[in-house]
């Protein structure tokens, strides 16, 4: 089920999402959805602080182990109908985690999707990615994210995308998920959440900038571009091979509009800004837009769409 999204950028699930005066904040801004925080059965304060180093030395991108701070989905049930007084898509971000209710992760998911589509959610996000809990995610084991998805689809009837770990390391798992997802009328693929296990040390306190897991979190911005574009690209080839309607929804790396501009020629349909919208805020939805659009006029294109997947090998 393919869903369109104009202009075709949205915020990241993560940044700045969680509460309403947050998900406001970007209905009023120029994108073309509203993401929200990833949501959990139970609400959630979060790792420990610091959790987050919004800027890592010579900006080369953010470092975070919030470990999914966010309302509960109960709180987002009310929140949605608001924010569909917006007029654009809203994107409910679901994951699970434990919490005292000790329901499986899949029926978490089932339960949370049933209640956003109920919400009136346009779309739903299954986030099976986050590396910042205790337990290891989702996206790292085929047949969980067979029965997450079966469990899923079964029961919803808005369209459906999940947010994936990047695979570049592990070439043989991206062959196993990607198989799996055409088995499902999924809409999107939206690749990458941040790389996992990763650390930054300040040498002025000689300390590790974030405090959860030893220091060790998600990295994300322009230093994970590379990774991104692969993932994106591959994900895109797989699809086409094999004939499958998924869109990819490139998120990783991007500040300007040559960023994004690499990501649509690597096959993203749709791209989706972490880090960027951190540091500048939502006036970086109009920003990049407008960067976007006048690369395509300069170069000869009339939309988007001309230039998804038309990345040519040397
Ligand atoms: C977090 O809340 O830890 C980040 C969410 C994610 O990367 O999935």
């Amino acid at each position: 089920m393919r869903f369109s999204v104009h202009p075709p950028i949205t915020n990241a699930s993560g940044p700045n999402s969680v509460t309403y005066a947050e998900l406001e904040r970007l209905a009023r801004s120029d994108a073309g959805a509203v993401v929200t925080k990833s949501m959990t059965h139970c609400p959630r304060t979060g790792n420990p602080e610091p959790r987050l180093r919004e800027r890592l030395h010579n900006n080369i991108g953010s470092l975070n182990s919030m470990g999914l701070p966010n309302l509960g989905y109960h709180e987002y049930a009310q929140i949605i109908p608001k924010l569909k007084e917006y007029k654009k898509p809203v994107i409910a971000s679901i994951a699970s985690a434990r919490c005292s209710h000790n329901l499986a992760p899949i029926e978490q998911y089932r339960e949370i999707a049933l209640t956003m589509a109920h919400a009136g959610a346009d779309l739903l996000e299954l986030n099976l990615s986050c590396p910042n809990l205790e337990e290891v995610p989702i996206s790292m084991d085929p047949q969980s994210v067979r029965q997450v998805l079966k469990a899923v689809m079964k029961e919803v009837k808005i369209p459906v995308g999940v947010k994936l770990s990047p695979y570049n390391n592990t070439p043989k798992l991206f062959e196993e998920i990607a198989q799996i997802l055409l088995d499902f009328e999924i809409a999107y693929v939206a690749t990458i959440n941040s790389e996992p296990l990763t650390l930054d040390i300040d040498v002025k306190t000689k300390t590790k900038v974030i405090r959860p897991n030893e220091g060790y979190g998600g990295l994300g911005g322009p230093a994970v571009l590379p990774i991104a574009l692969a993932e994106v690209h591959r994900f895109y080839k797989f699809f086409q091979k094999h004939n499958a309607q998924i869109s990819v929804w490139g998120v990783g790396g991007i500040l300007k509009a040559e960023d994004a501009i690499k990501h649509f020629l690597a096959g993203a349909s749709v791209i989706q800004i972490g880090t960027l919208y951190l540091w500048e805020g939502p006036a970086a939805f109009a920003k990049l837009w407008a960067g976007i659009q006048e690369w395509l006029h300069a170069n000869g294109y009339t939309c988007v769409e001309e230039l998804v997947g038309t990345v040519r090998d040397l």
